[in-house]
């Protein structure tokens, strides 16, 4: 297969046929090639887009339709097989009653987060319960095998299918809406289209008269190229309309996360860093542009020698990947504090090794998808992203407009990780728009997606730890390469993050942490839930279970001496003043630990193949950019038509910043979630909430939300000298002011209006204070930082080297839990990418380019999660709140290969931990022995 292949099955290769079929209970003729996918026909001929396409190859299941009431994935039935046949979809869902239960049990559960797979995850759900209306657990995993879901961990999706039937004839779903909305288990407020099938992502919207787009990618890792006649190609093909190449841009033929570094073209001109870097750009009408044979194509590779992997490219006599760095080495973070030598010398024990990661591709269900249209002199973005405002920015240099004339409009977002904070199709459409002075749009395909997009940095890291005879951290060194691919991306945030987290969340009065991110011929790296924190902790636990061995110490009574606390100090010398709250989370864990220790010394008397084995990692995560301003601004408004308007640029990508700055927004102003009109990450509409990364929303984002709140309930109390005690209500156009017994009232109607109608605002802004670190590290990386710790328990198959995750508990310390069932939602999610990092996912270019090769956990992977929520509150969140997205991934590696050592007595140190490596060291093991 080359990397543009397209499948068997196409929307173009036959003639139509007059295909008759009942959707969703209606009659249906279509006039259709009989060898089209059924998704595409659904979606792009019925307009039923709550069939969601991830991969058109029957690997995710987001496709999942019931044909003639059995399962089947649309994207592998051509459309002719339906004839005479009923094809139900989510669209058709709400009109069953185990449907309509389904939909309302997956709400309230949380079991929607991006919401990108509900659709299939609810028809595989549908198909089961109509057979089985309170189904047990092996049989609902069984059931929901075939849907991949990315951001759920797939417990509460578990949890809501075998919850529906007591929703059976129920209505509507409703959440707690009296009293204080934080702290309550609010639905998602943008959770309805997503159970409906008529949420909106990339793929789901565009102009009827959009061209498409599609982008020509390099076959090799690097490659010069020359190209023909591209003029005269597509001249020969009716339905083509140009070609765009590097010398079509009308303004900065680069993009780049840095200001300093936009290193990466839109449209390669000459030679390729990477494996599916882009060179081209062919529009024209669907079906000509999807009919291309990108082989016939006029362009003539010349592969070249690539640097593969960090080793490589710091090798003596390696060639210079960008001019502008000759050593190849991008960026160098550094963070020491004391002399770690003397910390070395005067210790009791001393562990060390070395360490070895690969890429992590973000597998999010929805490939990049989107439209670009020009508008006179300004051009509008419509796609999916996580960071609205940095893609305005890059597509305003691309173009050369100034940034108040391009609009970036996000569509839903199925799931981003990182992955989407870098602009994909972004500047692409937007030349193409622009040029062409008509609407175009584009949807990757999966491996296209792979292919092109970043990746979690792989890493090699030398690290070393010791303590005193008691068990007290004493020093710690690292030195971590990372390999950050072709392009910049986010390489210098993993290079900078690293050393400030690679200690751990302890004490420790030594320290040298070393880092650099290099460049390769690999995909670019970028930023993945963690940035780079993951991999180091998986070094710094490792080593941390081997001192505590060392000093005879109980691992998690190791961590808990060496706890950081509140008022301790950081290896960056900052010194913490509240909220940190590892060591309640490790109080927390104690009975779990001791009974899940008991429970696998008793399963490991009886001899036997299989060893159970428990281990325990523990995170700090930086809420935030580090040492840099990160601000973000919100904004609510009352209307003379008596609307509350929260204008909140920030993006859900599924992790629920929408419900939880809501919730926050209405406690801050007084009047009830419900009464909240909503406008979303529109560049034209709301301010720079800054972009959805660093686990920063709730906390940053939710402090400006406070803000803006609180700075309109103060206008209100102003206009009516009501003190702050005051009760709210809004009913129509007046706004009621209670307090003491005394009511006042505003008629907003009568209030003058600005242009938009509103009569009364709040604006807030929140910027955590930093300071940025020196030369050695020291400063204030974050403003506050989310603490955790986490169990897992696993059984080795010891001739096999498999494994079965039995469990994990995992406490969390996040400030407040503005939301606890988002917040445990994220915690499932987290913890299921880390056994994905921990056992299962290794991007390999040219091999794992697709959702078949490349596994990521599917519903039957995941152990239960029993979730502690340790809330220390941070002085300076939104009513004590933190962030979650990223901290909880990064303990659950560690503490699985601290299991299976505790099973094994080997020492895993390079993920994932797949069968044929672990069988390897268990071999040697026994070689050994
Ligand atoms: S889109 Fe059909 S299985 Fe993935
Ligand atoms: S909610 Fe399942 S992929 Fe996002």
């Amino acid at each position: 297969m080359t990397i543009h292949d397209r499948s068997a099955l196409t929307a173009t290769a036959h003639a139509a046929d007059s295909i008759a079929f009942r959707l969703n209970g209606a009659d249906v003729v279509l006039s259709e090639a009989p060898d089209s996918r059924l998704s595409e026909v659904l979606r792009a001929s019925l307009g039923a887009t709550g069939t969601k396409v991830g991969c058109d190859a029957g690997d995710c299941g987001a496709c999942t339709v019931l044909i003639d009431e059995a399962q089947a994935c649309a994207c592998l039935v051509p459309v002719g097989q339906i004839a005479g046949r009923d094809v139900l979809t989510v669209e058709g869902l709400a009109q069953t009653l185990i449907g309509a239960a389904l939909q309302q049990a997956f709400q309230l559960h949380g079991a929607a987060q991006c919401g990108i797979c509900t659709p299939g995850m609810l028809m595989a759900a549908y198909d089961l319960l109509r057979r089985n209306p309170q189904p047990g657990e092996r049989e609902t995993l069984d059931a929901l095998g075939g849907v991949l879901c990315r951001c759920t961990g797939y417990l509460k999706i578990v949890e809501a299918v075998r919850d529906a039937h007591r929703f059976i004839g129920c209505g509507t779903a409703t959440s707690p809406s009296d009293g204080p909305a934080i702290g309550t288990r609010l639905a998602r407020l943008d959770g309805a289209p997503k159970v409906a099938g008529s949420e909106r992502y990339g793929a789901d919207s565009a102009p009827e008269d959009a061209l498409w787009l599609r982008a020509i990618r390099c076959p090799h890792p690097r490659a010069r190229f020359t190209l023909g006649d591209c003029d005269a190609f597509v001249e020969a093909r009716p339905g083509l309309v140009r070609v765009f190449t590097a010398k079509d841009v009308p303004g900065e033929n680069s993009f780049g996360i840095y200001p300093h570094l936009k290193d990466q073209p839109v449209f390669s001109a000459g030679e390729t860093r990477y494996r599916g870097e882009c060179v081209l750009a062919v529009v024209g009408e669907k079906e000509a542009v999807e009919a291309l044979s990108i082989e016939a194509f006029p362009i003539t590779w010349e592969p070249l020698p690539a640097m593969i992997g960090s080793a490589a490219a710091l090798a003596e006599g390696a060639f210079t990947l960008h001019d502008f760095v000759p050593d190849n080495v991008l960026t160098r973070g550094r963070v020491e504090r004391g002399d770690v030598e003397a910390g070395f010398a005067q210790a009791a024990h001393v562990a060390q090794g070395a360490f070895e990661t690969g890429f992590v591709e973000h597998a999010y269900i929805e490939p990049e998808a989107g439209y670009a249209k020009r508008i006179g002199d300004t051009i509008e973005i419509f796609a999916c992203t996580q960071a609205p405002y940095m893609d305005r920015d890059e597509v305003a240099r691309v173009i050369g407009l100034p940034l108040e004339s391009v609009r970036i409009i996000p569509s839903a977002c199925g799931g981003g990780f990182g992955g989407k904070l870098d602009v994909s199709l972004q500047p692409m459409l937007a030349v193409a728009a622009w040029v062409l002075d008509r609407p175009v749009r584009c949807v990757f395909s999966r491996i296209e997606s792979m292919i092109s997009s970043t990746k979690r940095h792989p890493s090699s890291i030398q690290a070393k730890a010791a303590c005193d005879a008691d068990g007290r951290l004493i020093a710690y060194a690292m030195e971590g390469d990372f390999d950050t691919g072709a392009y910049a991306s986010w390489g210098p945030t993993v290079a900078g993050r690293v050393p400030v987290h690679a200690t751990g969340p302890y004490k420790v009065p030594h320290v040298r942490n070393l880092s650099r991110a290099i460049y390769t011929n690999g995909p670019p790296s970028g930023a993945f839930r963690g940035f780079g924190v993951p991999q180091a902790a998986l070094a710094q636990e490792s080593l941390f279970d081997d001192l505590a061995t060392a000093a005879g110490l109980d691992r998690l009574d190791f961590r808990l001496i060496n706890a950081i606390r509140a008022g301790d100090t950081t290896p960056s010398g900052q010194t913490l003043e509240a909220s940190a709250g590892l060591a309640e989370c490790l109080e927390a864990l104690k009975p779990h630990w001791q009974r899940l220790l008991a429970d696998a010394a008793a399963f490991n008397a009886s001899k036997g193949r299989t060893r159970r084995g428990v281990g325990i990692g523990c995170m700090w995560y930086g809420i935030g950019n580090t040492g840099m301003s990160n601000p973000s601004t919100m904004r609510v408004t009352l209307s003379q038509d008596g609307h509350l308007t929260f204008w909140n640029g920030a993006v859900d990508i599924g992790q629920g910043s929408t419900t939880v700055l809501t919730q926050i927004a209405a406690d801050a102003l007084g009047l009830p979630v419900e009464r909240f009109d909503l406008v979303l990450g529109d560049t034209a509409l709301t301010f720079d909430a800054g972009k959805t990364s660093a686990s920063r929303q709730t906390f940053v984002s939710g402090r400006a939300a406070e803000a803006a709140a609180a700075a309109l309930r103060a206008e209100i109390l102003r206009l009516t000298n009501a003190g702050p005690s005051a009760r709210l209500a809004l009913e129509g156009t007046t706004v009621t002011v209670a307090e003491n017994g005394v009511v006042a009232r505003i008629d907003l109607a009568a209030l003058p209006a600005q242009a938009d109608g509103t009569v009364l605002e709040g604006i807030g802004s929140f910027d955590p204070p930093t300071v940025p670190l020196d030369a050695m590290g020291q400063g204030v990386p974050y403003a506050t930082y989310g603490f955790a710790a986490q169990i897992a328990s696993l059984d080795v198959d010891l001739d096999l080297g498999t494994i079965r995750l039995n469990r994990i508990v995992a406490a969390h310390d996040v400030g407040r839990a503005i939301n606890p069932m988002l917040v445990e939602g994220q915690i499932h999610g987290g913890i299921a990418q880390g056994i994905g990092l921990a056992l299962m996912e290794e991007y390999l270019p040219g091999r794992t380019e697709n959702l078949h090769d490349y596994l990521i956990p599917t519903a039957g992977d995941v152990p239960p999660i029993d979730i502690i929520l340790v809330e220390d509150p941070e002085p300076l969140g939104p009513s004590g709140a933190k962030g979650i997205g990223e901290p909880a991934l990064v303990p659950t590696a560690p503490a699985i290969l601290g299991a299976i050592r505790h099973a094994t007595g080997v020492t895993p140190r390079q993920v994932p931990v797949l069968p044929h490596r672990l069988w390897e060291l268990l071999r040697a093991k026994e070689g050994r022995s």
